[in-house]
């Protein structure tokens, strides 16, 4: 499988923030947010992925990633998506990169805590469609929403006012080599992008979509609030990971 980070856009609800540079670049906690979404790919098996990126400053990315080296990776193919025209456009732009295979895409904002290997694994042995990940959530007005029937999805809603559930889309999506057929059918939503939802809703719609439940801490980074909770849900985390680290090294030795 391959691997996809989208880290297109102008990060316009960050700004001035991002008026010199691009979102992705921006630090969370100890790293660059670039780092997050890569190295979520990287701890779910993925080797081969392609970062997408734009705006002014996309050549900064070759200068912090080069080949991936820092990740155990040999190697980052890039390609660059002009204008704004939302999480489907800049997808479609991996096309070839992708050439026939199935594809994870992690959206450059999306920082977990856990691993989406068994996920991608359980992908890998779906014959055919789309896997998404679900997350229950306090504010799903501001993501794409599952409604859910049992243990299906029928509908995906993106920022809906009065969503029919808890559960937030998060930004990691599993396809297989149909989703480029399926942007070409899309038409821009009322932002004047071409939406993502829309892609799901498709494979929902032909009876092909699985999800899982993700497991651990889940959030974007695109506003104020989310950014400086990114930080602080990264920098918990890595308190706990020492405090555990030191513990196990105080205990004693049979
Ligand atoms: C995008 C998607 C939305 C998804 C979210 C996850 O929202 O459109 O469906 O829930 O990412 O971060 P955006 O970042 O464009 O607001």
């Amino acid at each position: 499988m391959k691997g996809i980070v989208l880290a297109g856009g102008t990060g316009s609800r960050l700004f001035p923030l991002t008026k010199i540079t691009n979102k992705h670049l921006l630090p969370i906690y100890d790293k660059p947010m670039i780092y997050y979404p890569i190295q979520t790919l990287v701890d779910a098996g993925i080797q081969d992925i392609m970062l997408v990126t734009g705006g002014k400053n996309s050549g900064d990315f070759l200068r912090l990633l080069a080949n991936g080296k820092s990740f155990g990776l040999k190697h980052i193919d890039y390609t660059y998506q002009e204008g704004e025209g939302g999480i489907a456009d800049a997808l479609a732009l991996a096309e070839h990169f992708a050439d026939g295979q199935k594809i994870c895409v992690v959206l450059g904002d999306n920082l977990i805590e856990g691993n989406v290997r068994k996920a991608v694994d359980d992908f890998r042995n779906q014959t055919r469609g789309a896997k998404i990940l679900l997350k229950e959530v306090e504010d799903a007005e501001r993501f794409g929403v599952a409604e859910l029937v049992g243990n299906c999805i029928v509908n995906i809603e993106e920022k809906p006012r009065n969503p029919k559930s808890n559960y937030a889309v998060t930004g990691i999506y599993m396809y297989d080599e149909t989703v480029f057929a399926k942007i070409r059918s899309l038409v821009p939503s009322k932002r004047g992008e071409l939406e993502i939802t829309d892609v799901n809703n498709a494979y929902i719609r032909e009876g092909a979509m699985t999800f899982s439940f993700l497991e651990g801490w889940w959030t974007d980074a695109g506003t104020f609030e989310s950014l400086l909770r990114a930080a602080n849900l990264v920098a918990h985390t890595r308190r706990q990971q020492v405090q555990d680290l030191e513990r196990q090294l105080a205990q004693p030795v049979h």
